[in-house]
C-alpha cells in the first residue's frame, strides 16, 4: 500500500504484555487509515465494524468523496466540471484509463465501445422466458449474468486484452439490455442499436423509437440523459461496488461480477431509492400532508424513511443532487411542463426537512435519488426503469473498480470475520431425548 506515514499507534491488550504498533497510512486526500492487517496474527483479535462504516476495504485511485463538505471527484476532476463540460463516454474513458483522452483517443474509444452495442442474437430469446410484467432489474440481473455464457473469448481475467474487451462489451450492451427489458414489457419490437448516434441518444432511441415511425432525439433530453449517466458513473466503495469487488476477489468473471453489482444496487437503501422516492411523493400526495408524513418518519416505532435523504458518506448536500435539481428545471421547461406538482412537492418537502431539527441533528440532506426520479419521469421513463438506468450508468464504475482490484497486488479473496455469539459447543441429542 502506498502512503505510509511516520505516525503509528501502539496498543496493548489489557491484562497481557502483548503489544502491537499499528502504522497509519495516508492517501492523497481524506482521512488516514490504520493498517490493521497484523492485528489477528500478533494479538489474536479482530475488529468489529458492521456496515463497514470505519473500514477502508481497498486502496483506490478512481473516485474521491469528501462527505463533510459535499465533494465528489472522478480521477481528481470535480463532478461539477465533468457535468458541465464532459460527456458520458469521455467520463468512461477517464474512469477506465485515469486521464482525459485527446481527440484521437476519444474517437477511437467511442468507436471501440459502440462497436459492441449489439447483443448476441440468441440473447433475444432469453427475454421470452420472463413474464411481461418482470421488473427490469430482474431482467438485467439475469441477462447480464448470462453474458458470460456468450462471450467465452473475453473471460480470462488475467489477460489485459480480455479485460478491456469485457469492459467495452458491458458498457456498450447495458443500454441495449435495459431498453429491451422495457420493450418486452410493453410488447413493442426490440429496436437494434444505432452506432451513428451518441451513447445517450442511442439509448433514448432504443427505448422510445418504434420501427414504423421516424424518431428524432430531442437534444435537451439526450443532454439530460448524458448528464444523469455522468452523475451516476462511479461513487467509490458503495454497496454495489463493494459487491462487485467481493465477487471479483474470488476470480469470478466480469459479467458475473456486474450481475452481482446489479442485484446489490436494486435495494431501496441504494439504487432502488429513486423508484421509492416517487412512490413516497405519490403517497404524500399534497404539501399539506408533509408534516404528518415527517412525523411518521421520525417515529422510532415506524420503519418509514424519507427516501432520497441521508447518506453514509455525505453529511452535507450531495453534490449530484444539486446538479440534478437544476437539470430537472431545464428539462421540465424544455418539455413545457410548468409547475410540475411532483417537483413542487419534492421542493416543499426538502425545504421543510432541512429546517427540521431531526434532519439537521443527523445531518440528513437530499441525495442524488431525491430529484433523479422526477427528471426521469418527465423524460418519459416508467418508475420501474429508474434503477435500471442507474445500473447502466454505474456499469463503468463497477468495471473500473473491478479492473483496479484485479491489478492490485495486495488484494486477496474478500473474507470478513465475525464475532460468534451462537451456542457454545454441545453434544448431539437423539430425537427421543429431546423435549
Ligand atoms: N429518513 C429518516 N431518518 C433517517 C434517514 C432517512 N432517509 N436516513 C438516516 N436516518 C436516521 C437513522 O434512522 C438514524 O437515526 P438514529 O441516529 O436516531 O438511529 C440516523 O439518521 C443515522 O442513519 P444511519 O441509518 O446510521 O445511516 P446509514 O449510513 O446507515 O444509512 C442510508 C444511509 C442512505 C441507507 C439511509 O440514509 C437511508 O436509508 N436513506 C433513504 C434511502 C436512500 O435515499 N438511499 C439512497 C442513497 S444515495 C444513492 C445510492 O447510494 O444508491
Amino acid at each position: 500500500m502506498s502512503g505510509t506515514t511516520q505516525k503509528t499507534v501502539t496498543i496493548t491488550l489489557d491484562g497481557t504484555n502483548r503489544k502491537l504498533t499499528i502504522p497509519l497510512m495516508s492517501g492523497t486526500a481524506g482521512a488516514d487509515v490504520f493498517d490493521i492487517r497484523k492485528l489477528y496474527n500478533e494479538l489474536g483479535v479482530f475488529t468489529y465494524d458492521p456496515g463497514y462504516g470505519a473500514t477502508a476495504s481497498c486502496e483506490s485511485k478512481v473516485t474521491y468523496i469528501d462527505g463533510d463538505v459535499g465533494i465528489l471527484q472522478y480521477r481528481g476532476y470535480p463532478i461539477e466540471q465533468l457535468a458541465h463540460h464532459s460527456n458520458f463516454l469521455e467520463v468512461c474513458y477517464l474512469l477506465l484509463n485515469g486521464e482525459l483522452p485527446n481527440k484521437a483517443k476519444a474517437d477511437e474509444f467511442t468507436k471501440g465501445v459502440m462497436h459492441h452495442t449489439m447483443l448476441h442474437e440468441q440473447i433475444r430469446s432469453f427475454y421470452n422466458g420472463f413474464r411481461r410484467d418482470a421488473h427490469p432489474m430482474a431482467v438485467m440481473c439475469g441477462v447480464v449474468g448470462a453474458l458470460s455464457a456468450f462471450y467465452h473469448d473475453s473471460l480470462d481475467i488475467n489477460d489485459p486484452e480480455s479485460r478491456r474487451i469485457s469492459a467495452f462489451r458491458l458498457i456498450a450492451k447495458l443500454p441495449t439490455i435495459a431498453a429491451w427489458a422495457h420493450k418486452y414489457t410493453i410488447g413493442q419490437p426490440f429496436m437494434y442499436p444505432r452506432n451513428d448516434l451518441t451513447y445517450a441518444e442511442n439509448f433514448l432511441y432504443m427505448f422510445h423509437a418504434v420501427p414504423t415511425e421516424e424518431y428524432k432525439v430531442n437534444p435537451v433530453l439526450s443532454r439530460a440523459m448524458d448528464l444523469i449517466m455522468i452523475l451516476h458513473a462511479d461513487h467509490e466503495q458503495n454497496a454495489s461496488t463493494s459487491t462487485v469487488r467481493l465477487a471479483g476477489s474470488t476470480g469470478a468473471n466480469p459479467f458475473a461480477c456486474i450481475a452481482a453489482g446489479i442485484a446489490s444496487l436494486w435495494g431501496p437503501a441504494h439504487g432502488g431509492a429513486n423508484e421509492a422516492v416517487l412512490k413516497m411523493l405519490a403517497d404524500i400526495g399534497h404539501v399539506d400532508n408533509i408534516p404528518e408524513f415527517l412525523s411518521e418518519v421520525k417515529d422510532k416505532n415506524n420503519h418509514a424513511k424519507l427516501m432520497g435523504f441521508g447518506h453514509r458518506v455525505y453529511k452535507n448536500y450531495d453534490p449530484r443532487a444539486k446538479i440534478i435539481q437544476q437539470a430537472c428545471h431545464d428539462v421540465l421547461k424544455e418539455l413545457g411542463i410548468e409547475g410540475d406538482p411532483l417537483l413542487d412537492l419534492a421542493m416543499a418537502l426538502e425545504k421543510i426537512a432541512l429546517t427540521d431539527p431531526y434532519f439537521i441533528d443527523r445531518k440528513l440532506y437530499p441525495n442524488v435519488d431525491f430529484y433523479s426520479g422526477i427528471i426521469l419521469k418527465a423524460m418519459g421513463f416508467p418508475t420501474s426503469m429508474f434503477t435500471a438506468l442507474f445500473a447502466l450508468s454505474r456499469t463503468v464504475g463497477w468495471i473500473t473498480q473491478w479492473q483496479e482490484l484485479i491489478q492490485d497486488p495486495e488484494q486477496r479473496i474478500g473474507r470478513p470475520r465475525q464475532i460468534y455469539t451462537g451456542p457454545a459447543e454441545r453434544d448431539y441429542v437423539g430425537m427421543a431425548d429431546r423435549t
